[in-house]
């Protein structure tokens, strides 16, 4: 059976450290169980001339499985092994833009863009709608958004996003940033409302629509992509978008290490569990059956299991099964991060 060795980007030993071969492998395998044909071996880490890859042995990767494992948050290269030597795969992405969409924001409480991009592809491959990853302009929904790491990488894919948080200082900094990003880069673009929401008179809020496309063709064509991003408190979320609207809910939520979650009802700083505990029920009414809502979350603060029952409290179907139980990670002295994802029953 043939053999491959996957480099993983040079960037994930920053973020990740020692995790980052562990992580690429349990990455891998969420995308051989959901998407790949032929059988996927657990990678395992091996040293090919002194460098370290993840290397795994498949039944020969069609050209559609190599387009999948392209979208690899930790992907730099991927070799098939053949008497020794390394023959490289040619990886073609889902990537539309250039990459400075998701880079150049820089921010204190910024989620790292390759773990972003991790917890996305892992809760999109534990849908219904994985396999449809490359093909179906998914709907993607971050109801903690900040300053839109994940609705980014979501257009980056040519999915549609949406977006909420309650900083009014992220939401106009994001707003600013993509206005600017967009006509900068000469994009095709509408936006089709930018301003305040009221409810009963009052402003409840305020809305960024815009809607994009990457060529002039894809435009004629009706292929647009949404983005919609809000300033409100999540818990707000269903009086924004419809009820079963999204494919996704990607979200990483407040660590209660620097600057705890907010309630606009109540102006106090909320434990991150009891924020998930109101919130995910929400989150999970604008989720569409079949769909699948991921979560980050500081394990310092609420233990695995009482993450995982606020998504069984809401009625999705935690996944806790291999390798969706080997994300957890350290990030600093006050945060080991770890990935819970939940399903919305067919
Ligand atoms: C870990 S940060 C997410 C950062 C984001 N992924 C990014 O890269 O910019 C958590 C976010 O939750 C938001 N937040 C906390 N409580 C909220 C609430 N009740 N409603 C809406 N947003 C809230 C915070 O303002 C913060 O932006």
């Amino acid at each position: 059976m043939p053999s491959y060795a996957l480099l993983i980007l040079p960037s994930a030993n920053r973020v990740y450290a020692s995790a980052a071969a562990g992580l690429a492998i349990a990455e891998l395998g969420a995308f051989g169980g959901s998407v790949l044909g032929g059988a996927l071996s657990a990678g395992e880490i091996t040293h090919l001339g002194g460098v370290p890859y993840v290397q795994f042995t498949a039944e020969r990767l069609s050209q559609e499985d190599t387009s999948f494992l392209a979208n690899m948050s930790s992907i730099y290269a991927l070799f098939e092994v053949t008497g020794g030597l390394l023959r490289p795969v040619e990886l073609t992405p889902l990537d539309r833009y250039d990459d400075d969409l998701i880079t150049i924001q820089k921010y204190q409480g910024k989620t790292n863009e390759q773990f972003t991009k991790l917890l996305l592809n892992v809760t999109a491959l534990a849908s219904a709608f994985g396999p449809q990853l490359l093909s179906r302009q998914l709907a993607v929904l971050d109801p903690l958004c900040g300053r839109g790491t994940t609705l980014n990488q979501a257009l980056m894919y040519g999915y549609d996003a949406a977006g909420i948080d309650l900083d009014q200082r992220d939401f106009e900094a994001y707003s600013t940033f993509i206005k600017t990003w967009l006509k900068r880069k000469r994009i095709k673009h509408k936006v089709s409302y930018d301003g305040p929401v009221r409810r009963n008179g009052k402003v409840a809020g305020r809305r960024l629509q815009v809607s994009m496309a990457a060529s002039k063709e894809e435009q004629k064509a009706g292929q647009a992509q949404q983005l919609d991003v809000v300033c409100a408190d999540t818990t707000s979320a269903a009086e924004f978008f419809r009820a079963a609207a999204f494919d996704l809910v990607v979200t990483d939520a407040p660590y209660g290490v620097q600057h705890g979650s907010k309630s606009a009802a109540s102006g106090l700083a909320r434990r991150p569990a009891e924020l998930l505990t109101a919130a995910v029920p929400i989150w999970a009414s604008l989720l569409r059956p079949g769909g699948a809502m991921g979560i980050a979350w500081n394990t310092l603060v609420a233990p695995r299991e009482e993450a995982t029952a606020i998504l069984a409290a809401a009625g999705l179907e935690p996944v806790e099964s291999e390798p969706y139980l080997q994300f957890r990670h350290r990030v600093d002295q006050a945060i080991v991060r770890d990935i819970v994802v939940g399903r919305k029953p067919s």
